[in-house]
């Protein structure tokens, strides 16, 4: 066991109920993450109204503010660099990182996805398996690089397609699996560490 409980900085665009859920599973100290700050790409979002019911530091960084999406990265990054976190989580973050921050906090940046990777990337994950028509979609947390939603897979949880789902449905459904997943495994990220070997990923160090 560490001494101290990991620090986390959770990235979110929206709602915030992965958050929550994080934000739950820290009140325990025995699950051994704290989360020091809870940063945004935009303003007047549940996720951030969450973060400062819990007593949270918050930060936001907007695209529109910066002169490029490059200054907006490095930025980001420095916003939060400023919190030290030995892992960042991006949970519902609406945007790319890119290679400055992924210079600073590759390796130690996990991305919740709502289908089951490497099935439909991008942002409509639950409305692209619907229109593919597969029975069985879920959610995947993976360690960030580069790509979209293309980074090794750290964990993931199947979900089943009802005949009558539409996306907003499947959608709720596939969350429910997906914030188990990321409590147990960011859980378990903050006790034990991650090894990464290629595209394979086991937790302990
Ligand atoms: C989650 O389902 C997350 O996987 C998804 O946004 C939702 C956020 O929900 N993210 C993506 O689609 C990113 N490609 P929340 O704000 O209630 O946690």
């Amino acid at each position: 066991m560490p001494d101290a409980p990991a620090r986390l900085v959770v990235l979110v665009s929206g709602s915030g109920t992965n958050l929550q859920a994080l934000i739950d599973a820290c009140a325990d100290p025995s699950y051994g993450a704290q989360i020091v700050a809870v940063g945004a790409d935009r303003d007047g979002i549940r996720g951030l109204e969450r973060a400062e019911s819990a007593s949270i530091p918050t930060f936001v960084a907007r695209v529109g503010d910066f002169s490029s999406r490059e200054h907006w990265d490095a930025a980001l990054a420095d916003k939060v660099a400023a919190f030290e976190p030995d892992l960042v989580v991006l949970a519902g973050f609406m945007k790319l990182v890119g290679p400055a921050f992924l210079e600073r906090f590759g390796g130690r940046t996990v991305n919740t996805h709502p289908a089951l990777s490497p099935s439909f990337p991008g942002m409509h994950g639950p409305r692209d398996a619907l229109e593919y028509g597969v029975k069985i979609t879920g959610a995947t947390l993976f360690v960030v690089d580069a790509g979209v939603d293309t980074g090794a897979i750290v964990a993931q949880r199947a979900v089943p397609v009802e005949d009558d789902d539409d996306v907003a449905s499947l959608h709720e459904r596939i969350k429910v699996a997906e914030r188990a997943m990321l409590v147990e495994s960011v859980g378990r990220i903050a006790r034990e560490g991650i090894r990464v070997d290629g595209r394979r990923v086991r937790f302990g160090s």
